[in-house]
């Protein structure tokens, strides 16, 4: 019988579990994590179930039932040390050896972590997994002083959370923008007033030099100014998780290389999600950190497995939720794309769209869905649209094509 070994538990593996078995796929599945969990949403980590709002059990994505209904040997906290590819084998910490005919690697990312003097105090946290959060959660109370530490996504969902929760919020971004990242300038100011408006302090361009103190934290930033904190909150990116495919001689450049059917550079083991990277439909190799290429690029390993590779194009998608605002992105802007604004930032519903070569290459949108869904689709199409349509409030989005 064919053995399909999936190493990671997240996302990823999940829906390479649901897309073998509603391919027909009758072999044995084994999916290992290292955590203590069976799968889970991680995107209402940093939202609602740090504010309170959103229970435990919500955040999985089968019940424990489906595992044992679809077939599947869910191995928790157990950790993968070694890939013999010669043997077909992956050895466990725990000393357990697996066999496989076919593997797929889902092992998504971990934080990175700062290293200056005083990073490693109590009270300095990181926010990926459920158990980070039930860390943070008894300190995380109205009036305590907290220090974000990174303006992009995590920093600046864990601050509309503080800010909510009556935390008084500071953020520290070593670039000149908040989600430098992810967002366009004109974006990043917006959410920059936003916040503003909530009460968050925001210091651009400053870097931390040092944590120090104990129980009380002092953020020390260039030229010795210190900031008082009861707890510091870093989100300063991720950083693939290759090292078990490295070790084995895969091919690894910041992430996993897979092709467009996920496959890495042995034909016999596949990758998908935060720890691959890939030529997307723009050729230009990347590694995307989102739910949308977990499940599409699951799907296409999935499908590679069973022997009918396909070519991955899909249009990445991003969203986060910062307050009452939406904020959803659709494709890969560049910097010298042309950006065409729809509607009024005051508003507080608009979109910016980008513009490549006359088509829409990508677009962010702010509260205005069918910017976001109609965007999308341009996208997808390669679609011209002239500027001045894109502009105009009167067009609606449903008329652009
Ligand atoms: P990020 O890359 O979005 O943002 C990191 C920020 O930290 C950047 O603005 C960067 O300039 C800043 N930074 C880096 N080093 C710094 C330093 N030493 N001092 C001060 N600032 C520094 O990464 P983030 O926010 O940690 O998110 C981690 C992962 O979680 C990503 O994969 C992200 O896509 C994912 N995520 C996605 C969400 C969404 O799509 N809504 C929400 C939350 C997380």
């Amino acid at each position: 019988m064919t053995q399909i070994l999936i190493i990671g538990a997240g996302q990823a593996g999940l829906t390479a579990v649901q897309t073998l078995r509603g391919e027909g796929f009758d072999g044995a599945i084994t999916m290992l994590g290292d955590e203590s969990f069976a799968p889970y949403q991680r995107p209402p980590l940093s939202k609602a179930y740090l504010l309170g709002a959103f229970a435990r059990e919500r955040l999985f994505l089968k019940p424990d039932a489906f595992y044992a209904q679809a077939g599947c040997e869910l191995l928790l906290n157990a950790r993968a040390e070694a890939i013999d590819r010669a043997a077909h084998t992956v050895r466990l910490a725990d000393g357990r050896v697996l066999a496989y005919d076919k593997l797929m690697l889902a092992t998504g990312t971990r934080v990175r972590k700062l290293t200056c003097p005083g990073a490693d105090l109590p009270g300095v946290f990181y926010l990926r997994d459920i158990a980070d959060v039930d860390a943070i959660q008894p300190v995380f109370t109205a009036g305590a002083k907290l220090a974000v530490v990174g303006g992009g996504y995590i920093g600046l969902e864990v601050a509309a959370v503080g800010a909510k929760r009556g935390l008084d919020v500071t953020v520290f971004e070593a670039m000149d923008r908040l989600m430098a990242r992810a967002v366009s300038p004109a974006v990043s100011a917006f959410y920059k007033t936003e916040h503003e408006k909530a009460g968050v302090k925001l210091l651009l361009n400053t870097g931390v030099e040092a944590f120090e103190g104990a129980g009380k934290i002092e953020v020390v930033r260039a030229g010795g100014v210190r900031h008082p904190a009861d707890m510091v909150l870093v989100g300063i990116g991720v950083l693939p998780n290759d090292t078990l495919a490295r070790d084995a001689g895969l091919a690894c450049d910041d992430g996993i290389v897979v092709d467009r059917s996920a496959m890495t550079s042995d034909p016999d083991i596949f990758a998908a999600g935060d720890c691959t990277r890939h030529h997307g439909r723009e050729g230009v190799a990347i590694r995307l950190e989102c739910v949308q290429n977990a499940i599409d690029q699951a799907k296409h390993a999935a499908l590679a497995m069973l022997g009918r590779p396909q070519t991955y194009s899909e249009v990445p998608w991003f969203w986060s939720d910062q307050y009452d605002l939406k904020l959803q992105m659709a494709g890969l802007a560049r910097p010298d794309d042309t950006i065409i604004l729809r509607g009024d930032p005051v508003s507080r519903k608009f979109a910016v769209f980008h513009l490549r070569d006359g088509k829409v290459a990508a677009v962010e949108a702010v509260n205005a869905g069918p910017e976001y869904l109609m965007g999308r689709k341009l996208i997808a199409a390669n679609a011209a649209v002239p500027p001045e349509k894109l502009a105009d409030m009167s067009i609606a989005m449903k008329d652009m094509l």
